[in-house]
């Protein structure tokens, strides 16, 4: 039995082969239509979602199959003191496999020794969100053709944000990529993720504080909210959140393929003049995160 835990938990080969399934259920998804007859999907979510679990769910019914789940942990037995490795130990019992979200890093690790069903990682306090990741990767592939050779800015809040997490340690996979850490002092890339960086000759990186400087470099952008979530102070996050904002403006010296991501949900770090430019490609993420939520179900329930 597999779970998603940490995108390093699938080789290079197992997301290729993700990838290629993926495209194929753009191309042909009634082929799909059936896989998953008779299997429930579990979306345990204990932290707000719309993305994630909406598409889990979407995916799971466009596969065939059925979902139950709770997303408030506040209508959940958590409430009265449940610990995650029971609730996973009950879920088990009336789920096939299970996607979880949950504000402690390490829970959903937990839940996975526990479980008897797969689990699958939908986003671990500022962590991992490995399936945001297999998102990102199906969006690069759709519109770079590639993983290699790309050099991919991160800009905002990447203490914080797991979403960037997963996607560093996605690419540090693949050959000859270069990284620009765009973000302000207080919210630099954690420092456990940047000494393993500095062990892999594969991949390079530099830190700047300007997006300005970073900008006619990039082949990818990656767009970052500033997770309030995770602020001790709020008036630290009211100083930072907007420290960076994406506008037309600062896309005149950008390159004319540039590929512009964010995970979503977008608070003001895009401006709304940038979504009809033809290299925002962020709401093609939403989509293509259903999609390869289709295939991960798939390989981890062992349905080919
Ligand atoms: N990208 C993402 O994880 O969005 P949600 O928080 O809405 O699931």
């Amino acid at each position: 039995m597999r779970s998603l835990i940490s995108i390093l938990d699938l080789s290079v080969e197992e997301i290729d082969q993700l990838v290629a399934t993926g495209l194929d259920i753009i191309e042909n998804p009634e082929k799909y239509a059936h896989k998953c007859e008779g299997k429930k999907l579990a979306t345990l979510f204990f932290e707000p979602s719309t993305r994630t679990r909406l598409s889990f769910e979407a995916a799971m019914y466009e596969l065939g199959g059925h979902v139950i789940g709770f997303s408030d942990a506040g209508s959940s037995s958590a409430s009265k003191g449940e610990s995650v490795a029971d609730t996973v130990r009950v879920v088990s019992n009336y789920a096939d496999i299970i996607a979880m979200r949950h504000p402690k890093e390490g829970a959903p690790l937990v839940a996975s020794m526990k479980s008897t069903v797969p689990i699958i990682n939908a986003g671990d306090g500022g962590h991992n969100h490995p399936t945001q990741t297999l998102a990102d990767l199906l969006t690069i592939k759709r519109e770079k053709g590639t993983f290699d050779n790309l050099t991919v800015g991160f800009c905002g809040d990447l203490k914080f944000g797991r979403t960037v997490h997963s996607l560093i340690d996605a690419l540090t996979r693949y050959t000859g990529v270069k990284i620009v850490l765009i973000s302000p002092d207080e919210l630099k890339l954690p420092s456990y993720m940047k000494n393993a960086l500095d062990k892999m000759d594969s991949i390079s990186y530099v830190e700047t504080t300007s997006l300005e400087d970073a900008m006619p470099s990039l082949d990818i952008l990656y767009m970052t909210r500033v997770q309030k979530e995770r602020f001790f102070n709020e008036a630290d996050y009211i100083r930072l959140k907007d420290s960076y904002i994406l506008t037309p403006e600062k896309l005149e010296s950008a390159k004319s393929d540039m590929c512009i991501l964010h995970p979503l949900p977008r608070v003001n770090e895009i401006s709304v003049a940038v979504d009809d430019d033809p290299r925002a490609c962020y709401f093609k993420q939403v989509f293509n995160g259903k999609i390869i939520r289709m295939a991960l179900i798939m390989k981890l329930l062992g349905i080919n």
